[in-house]
């Protein structure tokens, strides 16, 4: 999971999967398929992708689902499983989960990430159990229980289990939403990864903020230490940095206040400053720089009108009056986009 989730609202599914009906021999293999997805050491920097696809498809294989291996870039599969509704003409439904996981400091775990071992209170230990084998597993064990039930969906079921999640998903996730083979889904609704749970109920997040990180950059003639002038390039960052935080202070301020949660105010956070003429010892002291730069991490709600916040950017936070310029790098749900503001 890369990012802290911004929740709004919060659904209870229950998943079939753990009802206390399901016999212990099928529980054992429910267990035992998970713990071979977990030993696939898909851990970056070098995922093991194809062993990853070899086992989804596998799975597709033993539930007779349909089953497609896509390489966009060559080297990371996606792996697409269709399992078809009765209403062919009704948009259909994706359940998406990736294969990748963060590293393992393989020194650091009592126990091998990638040995998902089971310890005597039923505790499965493996790098990727949470973030987000468990997911993606859950999705093919409901469909086990369901087929077996007897039960035929009404609309399109899709699975996909896409690479590279954990480094921005440019060669997965991303050329899959842009594909002609997308559209063709039709989808109406996609589930994806949320937070894992430790007892029966599936909690489904909606709304989540969309980062939107922005650097801005002030500029303005260097200039002696010891004198005293307006526009330097430090002081016009500061008033920037002054008023983001008059902004981030307003929007705090109602959640402190309990009438927006927090993910429901955008979010601002300042999380670099660039600035200063480095000397063997550190920095320059006696010398007034003539770039300095701030970059923040800003996350906006679905509902937030993105626009007048980009005017804000543009008027307030980096004015070409005051000699500043700005650049982004925006994540609506649908496209990228990169914003570059008044650039001389
Ligand atoms: C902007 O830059 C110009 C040219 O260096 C300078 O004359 C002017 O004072 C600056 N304005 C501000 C507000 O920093």
């Amino acid at each position: 999971m890369r990012t802290q989730r911004g929740v709004s609202f919060i659904l209870l599914l229950q998943l079939s999967l753990y009802c206390s009906s399901i016999a212990a021999d099928d529980q054992s293999e429910i267990i035992s398929r998970f713990q071979s997805y977990l030993r696939i050491d898909t851990a970056h920097p070098n995922p093991d992708y194809h062993a990853a696809a070899d086992f989804i498809n596998a799975q597709a294989k033993s539930l007779s689902l349909e089953s497609q291996t896509i390489e966009f870039v060559v080297g990371k599969p996606l792996v697409l499983l269709k399992w078809p509704g009765k209403r062919r003409d009704l948009p259909s439904i994706l359940l998406n989960s990736h294969t990748d996981v963060v590293p393992a400091e393989h020194g650091k775990w009592s126990l091998h990430p990638f040995g998902a071992e089971v310890d005597a209170s039923g505790r499965i230990f493996a790098r990727g159990s949470q973030d987000m084998k468990c997911v993606g597993m859950q999705y093919l064990e409901a469909i086990r229980k369901l087929k077996s039930s007897g039960f035929e969906p009404v609309r399109d079921v899709y699975l996909s289990f896409v690479p590279d999640e954990e480094i921005g998903g440019h060669d997965g996730a991303e050329k899959l939403a842009h594909s002609d083979l997308f559209k063709q889904l039709n989808v109406g609704i996609v589930l994806d990864e949320g937070l894992a749970s430790p007892d029966a109920n599936y909690r489904v997040f909606y709304a989540e903020r969309s980062p939107m990180w922005t650097v801005i950059k002030a500029v303005g003639a260097p200039g002696h230490g010891a004198k005293l002038y307006d526009n330097t390039a430090m002081e016009n960052l500061l008033k920037s940095i002054e008023s983001v935080r008059k902004f981030r202070e307003s929007q705090f301020d109602m959640v402190k206040a309990g009438l927006k949660a927090e993910g429901e105010v955008v979010s601002v956070n300042m999380v670099f400053l660039k600035a200063g003429t480095p000397s063997p010892t550190g920095f320059v002291m006696n010398l007034q720089p003539s770039e300095a730069e701030a970059g923040f991490d800003i996350r906006v709600p679905p509902i937030y009108d993105q626009a007048s916040l980009e005017k804000r950017i543009a008027e307030e936070w980096a004015p070409a009056a005051r000699n500043m310029t700005f650049y982004g790098i925006f994540f609506p749900l649908t496209e990228e986009i990169s914003l570059e503001g008044h650039l001389h």
